[in-house]
Formats: structure tokens, sequence, C-alpha cells
């Protein structure tokens, strides 16, 4: 079958990246979590001493992007892709809620985003490939042929992400989380440039009372009854 571009936005934890791994793995297609790439970059800048006392300096940032390497890798004990930044393995540090607390401002910079987007745009670019974030169908593959808005109630959301965090070893008030990923859903959908909306053509996914399977069930069907044009050869 033709392979095709599966884009997934959405607000902060409903779901997309679970979701987009096993549907990736499915499909046989790669999986990009652009979430951990605007992750990164705010971790070398706390790292860095850009960030400090929440707070920092476009123009900082800016300089540090040069400095900056991204790469997934293949992590073959839990069959999913981590996040390396200049080589090192940052899968666990980029979950952390002091990096939650400053990734919507840092992915706010005009410069991360532009780079952000260019290199998410080449890792997509021979097709195949699940990604998920917040502009994919609106901004960085706006041709994909499979756009999905994902979305959850957000006592539910809070509990996924307690819950995904703790499985990591990473403590948390259940408090903190809901402040947190209320206030990046505020952040994310009013920002000026590419902020999160549902594209005209995504088809929405409430995943509140649908387990796993009913979700890759639901997708897969709106795969096999895509009508996708003749491949030029
Ligand atoms: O998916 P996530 O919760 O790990 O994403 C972390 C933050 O990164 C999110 O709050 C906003 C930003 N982000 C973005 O601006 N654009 C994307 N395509 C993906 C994430």
């Amino acid at each position: 079958m033709q392979r095709i571009t599966i884009a997934i936005d959405g607000f902060s934890s409903c779901g997309k990246s679970t979701l987009a791994k096993a549907l990736a793995a499915k499909l046989g297609y790669s999986y990009v979590d652009t979430g951990a790439m605007y992750r990164a970059v705010t971790l070398y800048c706390m790292e860095h001493g850009i960030i400090k006392d929440g707070a920092f300096e476009e123009l900082e940032v800016n300089k540090a992007l040069d400095h900056i390497q991204l790469d997934f890798r293949y992590n073959s004990q839990t069959h999913a892709s981590d996040m390396y930044l200049n080589g090192r393995n940052v899968e666990k540090e980029i979950r952390q809620m002091d990096v939650s607390n400053m990734v919507s401002p840092i992915s706010k910079v005009h410069e991360v985003r532009k780079r952000m987007v260019a290199l998410q745009r080449l890792m997509g670019k021979d097709k195949g490939v699940v990604m998920d974030g917040r502009d994919i169908g609106t901004n960085v593959f706006t041709d994909a042929e499979l756009k999905i808005f994902m979305t959850a109630d957000n006592d539910i959301r809070t509990q996924r992400r307690v819950d995904e965090l703790k499985a990591k070893g990473i403590k948390v008030s259940v408090d903190d989380v809901r402040k947190n990923l209320m206030e990046r859903d505020y952040e994310d959908s009013h920002r000026k440039e590419n902020p999160l909306t549902q594209a005209p053509d995504a088809i929405v996914l409430d995943n509140s009372d649908l387990t796993r399977e009913e979700q890759m069930d639901f997708v897969l069907k709106l795969v096999m009854e895509l009508k996708l044009p003749e491949q030029s050869v």
C-alpha cells in the first residue's frame, strides 16, 4: 500500500504519542515525537544557564540553536525511539516538570520553531511517518493524507500524565500536573506562530472513553478508507 503521512495533533497528554507509536509500529512507519524536540531545546537552555529563574533572552536561545544537535535513536528495550541531545540520551530528563514548565515559552520563539519545523520536514520527507505535536497538520505537513485531532477530558488527561511519569520513576503531584497541562494548553493554543488548532480537514478523536485498541481500530479504519490519488512513478 502507498506510504502516507499521518499527522496527529492535540492537547497535552491526551494520548497522542501512545497512539502514534503503536500506529507507526503496526504500519511499519517511523514515529516522530515533535514535542520531545522542543523539550530537548528547553533542557539545553536550562542546563546552559540560558533559562534563569524561569526567564530567558530570545537572542540567547537563538544563539544556542547552533550548538544543539537532535536525533531519535531506537531503544531495543522499550521498542521506541529515544530523544538524543548532542549524542546524549535525554528521554527521561525532558519529561521532568521543570522542563514541562518552560517548554511552551521556548516553543514560541520564532527561530526555535523555524529550526524544528525544518528538521521535522526532513524527517518526514519520504512519507511512511506518523508525527505528533501541535502544528503538524496545520503547518509542518499541511498535505498529510490523514490528520487526526485528539482530545480527552481534563481529569483523564491529568491522571494519564501522572501515571506515565510515575512509571518512568518521576515523582509529581496531581495538582502540579493538572496546572501544567492547563497552562500549556492555553499557551500552545494562543501563541502567535502556528498555534494549536484543529486543521479544517482533521478528524477529531476524543479518546476519553476509548481503550487503546478502540483508538487503533478507529484510525486503522480511516487509513483503509483513504482515497489516495494514483501514485506517479
Ligand atoms: O507533546 P509534548 O507535551 O511533549 O510537547 C511539549 C511542548 O512542545 C508543548 O507544550 C508545545 C510544544 N510543541 C509545539 O509547540 N509544537 C509541536 N509540534 C509539538 C510540541
